[in-house]
């Protein structure tokens, strides 16, 4: 696992930006498609903004999955598939087909069910991008709720961040991927970095990912080191 303290939020948002389309390069020469699973939130709108530039993305081969969806309307502002949209997916070609998001609008039980049916032939993604609360959450997974060992992807209910009703990939679907970027913006955060380094009992400090993970954090939310 590595740590890449950068200056700001920008600073995070272009190196995540170069490490996203370097994955989508090395991956599409190896295999032909870019498997990608998109985080939500806020810290990753301004590295979506900044992919929708890139001229050589070798958009025809991304195949984009979600991290976890908010049960809202499909058109409603808080939905993640929504976000993501208007950053970035309505403004490249990738193909409407290769597109996967989660189905929340049906209800998180039935949603988290046909979600898991898609990803189970999918893995391993290519890249894996989350972001983490200041309660050390990430994607939907929040502290102190026991998950069932065998489910890829999880209904969430009374999630303390709104909307209550939640679906989630869980550590075990987020961490089937060759690589997996955590993005951590902002002095709120602070806290819980320091809780994650000092090993407590977070979601996001325990993904039990075998292969890379490298978090970019900006100076705001780095207690610095030794911490
Ligand atoms: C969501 C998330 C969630 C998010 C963190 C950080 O849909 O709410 O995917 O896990 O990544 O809460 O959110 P911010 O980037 O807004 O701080």
């Amino acid at each position: 696992m590595r740590w890449q303290p950068l200056d700001d939020a920008d600073a995070v948002a272009r190196a995540a930006g170069s490490r996203i389309l370097a994955a989508a390069r090395r991956a599409i020469e190896a295999r032909g498609r870019f498997d990608i699973v998109l985080a939500g939130g806020t810290t990753p709108q301004q590295v979506y903004r900044l992919l929708r530039e890139a001229r050589d993305a070798g958009w025809e081969h991304w195949v984009v999955w979600f991290g976890d969806e908010r049960c809202l309307p499909v058109d409603h502002a808080g939905r993640n598939s929504r976000m993501a949209g208007q950053t970035l997916l309505d403004h490249v070609p990738i193909p409407l087909d290769q597109r996967f998001p989660i189905p929340a609008e049906r209800g998180a039980a039935r949603a988290a069910e046909a979600y898991e049916a898609l990803i189970r032939r999918a893995r391993p993604f290519d890249l894996v991008l989350l972001g983490m609360g200041a309660d050390g959450h990430t994607a939907s997974l929040f502290p102190g709720r026991k998950l069932p060992p065998h489910r890829l992807v999880v209904p969430v209910f009374d999630a303390p961040k709104p909307p209550p009703e939640r679906v989630s990939l869980t550590p075990r679907a987020l961490c089937s991927t060759r690589e997996l970027l955590v993005l951590v913006t902002g002095a709120a955060k602070r806290d819980a970095v320091r809780a994650w380094r000092h090993g407590a009992d977070l979601p996001i400090a325990r993904l039990p990912c075998e292969t890379g993970m490298e978090v970019l954090i900006d100076r705001a939310a780095w207690p610095g080191e030794g911490v």
